[in-house]
């Protein structure tokens, strides 16, 4: 695998490259994201992963700075996947000075669930994808189904600025006991890891009565929302919502989705299933 720490480095490698698949990543990697890197093989000649964590997405107070970097290890994960590329920038390659350009995604999709909890959050990842589309200039990127709402700015996203990219989205990859994978994972006590597929769990109860025919999507969001805090969480929101553009759903509508954020401790964690 080769490492490419400069902009120049990795464009004179995707020249010659043929169909390049993407996978933007901020390090820490686990089977969630090897998974997208295996399913980026069968749609690209070359793999390129890339590694950044990137500051514009987090807020003051989050966890920008504690955020596990895990450098020699990932390289080896990416490199046993079969992957051709790393795209590794420091700071100084990403933002050689301050971005002023940003990519401003709609509020209603923005600062809705996630956004609303993390304001500026969707502007930082779409900022720095689209500078990573623009590196890299792939045929096709993946983005995890996990980070559902992420997933629905960046499709949009490369629909309205007409990019000839296709994105591609990878299924949640779970421990045995449902807890979603994630770098944040890490940060959980014994006792925490231990509790946190419940929120695995209350989100496959709403599947389980939405597709009964429950149709009270408001009481079914609350009792996830009590059933969480009465186990020590501190939820954020539990919404169930239209897959296509998490807005609100009518009683009458299918194709739903069910997402929750959550602090379990200090850790903040989210999940979604679909209907
Ligand atoms: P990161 O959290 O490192 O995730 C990188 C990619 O892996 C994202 O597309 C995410 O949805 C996916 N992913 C994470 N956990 C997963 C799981 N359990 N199963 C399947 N896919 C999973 O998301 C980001 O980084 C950043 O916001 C980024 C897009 C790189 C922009 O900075």
């Amino acid at each position: 695998m080769q490492i490419h720490e400069a902009i120049a480095g990795l464009r004179a490698a995707r020249a010659g490259a043929g169909r390049v698949a993407l996978v933007p990543t901020m390090g820490n990697l686990h089977e969630g994201h090897i998974a997208l890197m295996t399913q980026a093989r069968s749609h690209a000649d070359q793999v390129i992963a890339t590694i950044f964590v990137n500051r514009l997405q987090f807020r003051p107070g989050e966890d920008f700075e504690k955020y596990p970097r895990t450098f020699a290890a990932d390289c080896e994960k990416l490199a046993a996947a079969g992957v051709e590329h790393l795209f590794a920038p420091d700071e100084a390659q990403m933002y050689p000075q301050p971005q002023t350009y940003h990519i401003e995604p709609p509020p209603e999709q923005a600062n809705i669930l996630d956004g609303e909890f993390r304001p500026g959050h969707f502007r930082g990842v779409a900022t720095v994808v689209m500078k990573l589309f623009q590196i890299a200039q792939p045929d096709v990127a993946l983005f995890g189904k996990k980070d559902c709402q992420q997933l629905m700015v960046i499709r949009n996203m490369a629909r309205e600025f007409n990019l000839p990219i296709e994105i591609v989205g990878g299924e949640t990859v779970r421990a045995a006991d449902g807890l979603a994978l994630s770098s944040r994972n890490g940060y959980l006590s014994a006792a925490e890891r231990a509790e946190a597929p419940r929120l695995f769990r209350v989100l496959t109860k709403v599947v389980e009565a939405v597709r009964a025919g429950s149709r009270d999507f408001p009481r079914l969001e609350q009792g996830v929302m009590l059933e969480l805090q009465a186990s020590g969480w501190a939820p954020d929101y539990v919404a169930l919502r239209k897959k296509l553009d998490l807005q609100l759903p009518s009683a009458h509508d299918s194709g739903l989705v069910v997402l929750a954020a959550a602090r379990l401790g200090s850790t903040r964690l989210i999940d979604n299933l679909e209907v």
